[in-house]
């Protein structure tokens, strides 16, 4: 098979690291990839969001398979003109995909299906929104209702966190058009996890829970990011839980949006909290996360590409359970001075290679480019340094042990990913 992977973060990396051990597969090529991606894949230069360009080279070159990685592609529509072309894509379609680009339209259908979530109100006036919130308790979630790359949610504990929210959002016009609607949600408090299943819009199949730390300091402090390090398994999550997951928010989550005729296909994420009267749904996103990908792939026997393509040719239902390795991965995310405001960008990265040395290690790439051979940071997630062990403490003591030999200039990262929550 010729597979074209779509993004070029770490989450592709990963994706790209695990279809590459596939027996079934002849080429891959990544657009637009990054340094790390091109040792496994020919990095194609076409943007993520160029969806025209994707479809012309995936016509060209003859790709048996496209999988998307992030979610504006989706937003765009790839899933919907590659379908209409007749090539096989693995991701939503565009209505679909509104599952995570309208929080809006998720809430709604959650409610309608009876999934456990936290209750919320929508507003587009900043009058209304602050008289609300003066009568309403702290903390409260603003979210904006569109695609905002991480930066659309901020948990406010003080009223003046919140009102400054809603005016960033409705009256500044932070985040443009995608905040000109927000969400008021009840805070929650638990323990967070995150579950991705494979559906082809029938059958539901999760793959293993992991967790993933939002905020940009140690114990939770500071700005929420898209992801500073994740760890999986989640001890926490047996078999009566998953199943509870399963059938009281993936589940009705695929069937309702087949009832509302957008069934939906490829990887759907559920943001799940953890309360004392069970799992409830704080969000859910229409691809894989990150980086939560770069400890579930890790983790994952089954071939990839078998799942991939039980999706797209719909016959989940017809895949054997899927096999994991015995242990846990665990990620620490390398970032750049600044992020996730104003990231630094264009600082030599040292010490790679010999991260890469210790076994069970692999560093997988974000914002990354390679500047007169020279590997840089182009953005502010750079390095997801991903390492597998026995469990949980090896597999953190080899990530950290890696993060010890890389350095670049301002380079910020968490001291306590894995460290309890297990
Ligand atoms: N790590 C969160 C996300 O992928 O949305």
């Amino acid at each position: 098979m010729r597979v074209l992977v779509i993004g070029g973060g770490g989450r592709e990396h990963a994706l790209v690291w695990k279809i590459s051990q596939s027996s079934r597969i002849t080429n891959i090529f990544c657009a637009p990839g990054n340094p790390g991606i091109a040792a496994l894949a020919k990095c194609v230069p076409i943007q993520a969001s160029n969806i025209q360009d994707l479809l012309s080279f995936a016509q060209n070159q003859s790709i048996d398979l496209t999988v998307v990685g992030p979610e504006a592609p989706l937003a765009n529509g790839i899933v919907d003109l590659f379908r209409q072309a007749r090539l096989r894509i693995f991701g939503p379609t565009k209505m679909a995909a509104k599952i995570e680009t309208s929080k809006v339209f998720a809430k709604d259908l959650m409610r309608r299906s009876g999934i456990p979530t936290p209750s919320a109100k929508t507003f587009t006036d900043a009058s209304q929104a602050q008289e609300y919130l003066r009568k309403h308790d702290m903390p409260v979630v603003i979210k904006a209702d569109g695609l905002a790359q991480g930066k659309g949610v901020v948990v406010a504990t003080t009223l003046a966190e919140a009102k400054k929210a809603v005016t960033d959002l409705l009256e500044q016009h932070m985040l443009g058009p995608s905040g000109s609607t927000i969400m008021i949600e009840e805070f929650v408090a638990g323990n967070e996890l995150s579950v991705m299943a494979l559906t082809d819009g029938n059958t539901v199949t999760p793959l293993l829970a992991s967790r993933d730390y939002k905020r940009i300091f140690d114990h939770d402090q500071g700005k929420n990011t898209g992801g500073m390090g994740s760890f999986s398994p989640v001890n926490s999550v047996n078999i009566a839980l998953m199943n509870r997951i399963l059938t009281e928010i993936l589940q009705p989550t695929v069937d309702t949006l087949a009832s509302l005729g957008s069934p939906y296909r490829g990887l759907l994420y559920a943001g799940i909290m953890l309360t004392p009267d069970g799992p409830k749904a704080l969000e859910c996103n229409a691809r894989f996360g990150d980086p939560e990908t770069q400890v579930v792939l890790p983790l994952l026997k089954t071939d990839l590409v078998d799942l991939l393509d039980a999706v797209v040719t719909h016959q989940l239902d017809t895949i054997p359970p899927i096999e994991w390795h015995e242990g846990a991965a665990v990620c620490v995310v390398l970032a750049s001075n600044g992020y996730p405001s104003c990231p630094d960008v264009d600082k030599p990265i040292y010490g790679v290679r010999k991260a890469e040395n210790i076994d069970g290690v692999t560093v997988f790439y974000a914002g990354t480019k390679m500047t007169d051979s020279v590997l840089t940071t182009s953005g502010g997630r750079v390095l997801g340094v991903t390492a597998t062990g026995s469990n949980h403490s090896t597999a953190q003591e080899k990530a950290y042990e890696a993060v010890a030999h890389i350095t670049f200039d301002g380079m910020q990262y968490r001291k306590d990913i894995c460290h309890e929550g297990v």
